[in-house]
């Protein structure tokens, strides 16, 4: 008898990135991932602890051995009917093309990508637009003006009848003489002339999109011709001299005479900083940028306009200036060509800013037929729910826990803080992932997260947020003070500190998730759905994007829906700002989202309190909200 052993090769190709490898029988899907070059977060080193190396099989599932007995423990009933494996217990069984989808929370380092934000596709519409415009030189036959010439030239060419600016009068006889009768000139939405320049430059259209965060601005430099960004540049806000957060930098206006002043200069001063950076690496002037578009929290918008923002800082909480601006940049001091336009978006409440409008553009949540969620976490959690029909907002006081902030070994996301923990549930050993590999020197908001995920999911927690008795694992400590503290990691050769997390630490953390949780319960109760129906959530900013979103879940941060459904959309602000700038349709929308949105303000709910209350305990006082990890089982058993 002949045996015939089929030799054909059977290929794994991973989605999104569409890379490849060739696979034998017997390998797992982790294994190749990593011939293929796709980073998968491997945790635990690949022994189906973690849980971290969720992929979904889309086709070919058959060619793989089934289920293992760490993946049904780990993966929820839905996640393995929807295919999805751990890509370590995923083994091929037979020859066979598979097709697998990476997840964005699989993908290690995915968050240093999507930090970016994304990049919605926008049809090009400029509030600034060029038009050449040819004319007949003044003769002794016809000695019309040069002003009636031109806006004639202008009638016929584009059909506009715009009105000119004063500068526009002054630049005018000479550059219509200079270009032979030929000039290229900037409207201002169709309506102002804002700019004459000789002859044909209309290949020439730049603006700039600034997001302005508390803590970082970021800016781009846009090719409006055709929509690409060709420089982007980002700093520390310079106001963080006048206090880390938003309430400080008021308070220090309040209490300063000419404090807006200091704070307008300093964020001013930053955002010209890097309209000079992106032109140099653009190689432009600066005053070939004719517009800027900036997005910022109510507060960071007024400061950089230099509105007072001193009444945001007590009820009602009312903003100054809700609907979208335009100004001449000089009545900013912005460093731009000096009669084009610095504009904003509208806010929309106290503080929920036009920042979040930027991020409702670019999620594109107002046109979904379900209704999901966009969560921007920061000092304060800026919350949108809703769909095409209906929208409502609110911002949640979560504080500054998540940036380091309050944490005993607390620190930003920069090199060798903690951002990624799993605890060995048999032998409490741990595993730490620090960012750059360096190191550890802290922990950052994605890592404290993960660490008291971990920390409850292996009863060093209970659901109250209590750390456990002192034996119950060594790596617990008493302290002086009668608490108790985790060891994290331990100090060693290689200049790493000790890291512990204190029991003050998780309350910080519980008192931050519960704030958020709140928000979403009360927004979402406002729309009549509960959190499980949620059909998606957008996590923008640069936490919402590195947080693992099954700790998030596992903590009481988000709702309980699979991770799949929750989107990483990265610096989706500062995609909003760049999708204002190319086109004015968009900000238009801007207008009528900010006045469509509903505003609740918190702490006036009559079941606040309530809600706060029982979204402090991990994950929550009433786990059947949070059904998927079996909490309801545990504490009922
Ligand atoms: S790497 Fe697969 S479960 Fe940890």
């Amino acid at each position: 008898m002949q045996l015939l052993i089929d030799m054909s090769p059977s290929f794994v190709r991973f989605q999104p990135l569409g890379n490849r490898a060739e696979v034998r029988v017997g390998t797992s899907l982790l294994d190749v991932a990593g011939r293929a070059g796709v980073s998968v977060e491997s945790i635990c080193g690949g022994t189906g602890r973690c849980g971290k190396c969720r992929v979904v099989v889309r086709t070919g599932a058959d060619r793989l051995r089934p289920p293992t007995g760490n993946e049904r423990e780990t993966l929820s009933e839905e996640e393995l009917r929807e295919g999805t494996r751990l890509a370590c217990e995923a083994v091929l069984d037979r020859t066979g093309d598979v097709l697998v989808e990476v997840p964005e929370g699989s993908r290690r380092g995915h968050h240093r990508l999507l930090a970016a934000g994304i990049n919605p596709k926008v049809s090009l519409k400029p509030a600034m637009r060029k038009v050449v415009v040819r004319m007949p030189p003044a003769s002794l036959k016809d000695m019309s003006a040069d002003d009636d010439r031109l806006l004639s030239a202008l009638r016929r060419k584009a059909r506009v009848a715009g009105t000119l600016s004063h500068r526009v009068r002054q630049d005018m006889p000479d550059a219509l003489r200079k270009g032979e009768w030929t000039a290229t000139v900037t409207l201002f939405r169709d309506k102002e002339l804002v700019r004459i320049e000789p002859g044909d430059t209309s290949d020439s259209l730049h603006g700039i999109a600034v997001d302005i965060g508390t803590t970082k601005i970021v800016a781009y430099l846009m090719d409006l011709t055709n929509g690409k960004t060709l420089a982007t540049e980002s700093m520390p806000n310079p106001q963080i001299q006048f206090g880390e957060d938003v309430m400080s930098r008021i308070t220090y206006t309040m209490r300063h005479d000419d404090g807006l002043d200091q704070l307008h200069h300093a964020v001013v001063g930053g955002v010209n900083e890097l309209i000079s950076k992106t032109c140099e690496k653009a190689g432009i002037q600066n005053d070939d940028v004719l517009e800027v578009m900036a997005v910022g929290n109510t507060a960071m918008h007024h400061m950089f306009l230099g509105i007072p923002s001193r009444h945001l800082a007590s009820a009602p909480y009312a903003p100054a200036v809700r609907t979208g601006v335009s100004l001449d940049p000089m009545h900013v001091g912005v460093g731009i060509y000096p009669f084009g336009r610095v504009s904003a978006l509208p806010n929309i409440a106290g503080f929920v800013g036009a920042d979040a409008m930027a991020v409702l553009l670019a999620t594109g949540l107002y046109k979904d037929r379900d209704i999901g969620m966009l969560i921007d976490i920061g000092t304060n959690t800026e919350i949108i729910a809703g769909n095409r029909d209906r929208l409502v907002c609110c911002s949640a006081a979560s504080g500054p826990a998540f940036e380091g902030a309050h944490i005993r070994h607390g620190m930003r996301a920069s090199t060798g803080a903690i951002e990624r923990v799993w605890i060995d549930p048999g032998t409490h050993d741990i595993v730490c992932r620090t960012v750059d590999d360096a190191p550890a020197k802290g922990i950052c908001g994605s890592g404290i997260v993960d660490a008291i995920s971990e920390m409850f999911k292996t009863g060093i927690l209970d659901t109250s947020g209590k750390i456990a008795e002192v034996g119950r694992s060594d790596r617990i400590r008493g302290l002086p003070d009668g608490t108790r503290e985790f060891v994290l990691s331990k100090s060693g050769c290689d200049g790493s500190r000790e890291i512990t997390i204190t029991q003050n630490d998780v309350q910080e953390i519980q008192l931050a998730k519960a704030a958020i949780f709140t928000g979403t319960t009360i927004a979402l109760g406002r729309l009549g759905i509960a959190c499980k129906d949620l059909s998606r959530i957008y996590a923008a900013g640069a936490f919402g994007t590195y947080v693992d979103a099954g700790s998030a879940i596992n903590i009481g941060m988000y709702p309980d829906i699979p991770t799949e459904r929750i989107r990483f959309v990265g610096n989706a602000a500062g995609s909003g700002a760049r999708m204002a700038l190319k086109s004015t349709n968009r900000r238009d929308l801007a207008e009528r989202l900010s006045k469509k949105v509903e505003y609740i303000e918190l702490a006036t709910q009559d079941d606040f309190q309530r809600e706060f209350a029982m979204a402090m305990f991990l994950p929550h006082r009433d786990v059947e909200r949070f059904p998927s990890n079996g909490y309801a089982e545990r504490t009922s058993g």
